[in-house]
């Protein structure tokens, strides 16, 4: 079975009486422990795409299926649901709480799964040491730059050791030393545990770590092929 399965999948957005056909038969299939990225330009529907997968949005149609659970069916506890226990996202814009440290940050996206108390604290303090923020544990979020509050974010996402990760031009903040921790642990967590990640970046220097790189052009996913 395919971890991801999206077949001719569509959708529009409309506003003031506009409609915006952003993805417009999009088809990819993705297997367990896949890493791809996705490229594009501005506005071409990348973060809608990581939306639709994520089950944050539904498509007008098309097929969307992750892990066998299809995803134009589910209702909005099972969506909530299998955002909490499936995925693991890296927002463009990192959607920490403010309120939260680095540390309860990750913890909160770590109880959504159930586990024990001593387990969500270790894991939560091993991946914030993976991201180099040990002496940042404390930190609320205005109190970090934007590269240090993207890494909080990545350590959130990966701690979950989820079946997929949604990145959303996850190395955009990040100075070329900690792009290459960070797709290190990306390599290390897909080895390991399986996980499948789908990376919208415009870094060429991610390519080489990926299995496929793909376009998403006039709304539909092509193999990339240097134009
Ligand atoms: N919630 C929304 N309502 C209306 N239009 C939207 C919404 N989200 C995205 N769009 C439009 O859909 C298009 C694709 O947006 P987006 O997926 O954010 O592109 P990208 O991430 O590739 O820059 C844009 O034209 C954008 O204005
Ligand atoms: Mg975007």
């Amino acid at each position: 079975m395919k971890l991801v399965e999206i077949d001719q999948v569509h959708k529009s957005y409309y506003s003031g009486g506009d409609r915006t056909h952003v993805i417009r038969g999009a088809d990819l299939s993705m297997e367990r422990g896949e890493m791809v990225m996705i490229m594009g330009p501005s506005g071409s529907g990348k973060t809608t795409l990581l939306n639709l997968l994520g089950g944050i949005d539904k498509p007008d149609s098309g097929i969307l299926r992750v892990d066998g659970l299809d995803l134009t069916n589910l209702g909005k506890k099972e969506l909530t649901r299998f955002r909490r226990e499936k995925v693991g996202f890296i927002f463009q814009f990192y959607n920490l709480i403010p309120t939260l440290t680095s540390l309860e940050n990750v913890e909160l996206g770590l109880e959504a799964l159930g586990l024990p108390k001593k387990e969500i604290r270790s894991r939560a303090l091993k991946y914030l040491r993976l991201v180099n923020l040990d002496d940042k544990l404390g930190s609320y979020p205005q109190e970090l730059s934007g590269g240090q509050q993207q890494r909080v974010a990545i350590a959130r996402a990966l701690a979950k050791e989820p079946k997929l990760i949604l990145a959303d031009e996850p190395t955009g903040n990040i100075d070329e030393e900690h792009e290459n921790i960070i797709m290190s642990l990306m390599k290390d967590l897909q080895h390991r545990s399986k996980t499948a990640f789908m990376i919208v970046s415009h870094n060429t220097r991610l390519k080489r770590f990926m299995d496929h790189t793909l376009h998403l052009r006039r709304g539909k996913l092509s193999e990339s092929n240097g134009g």
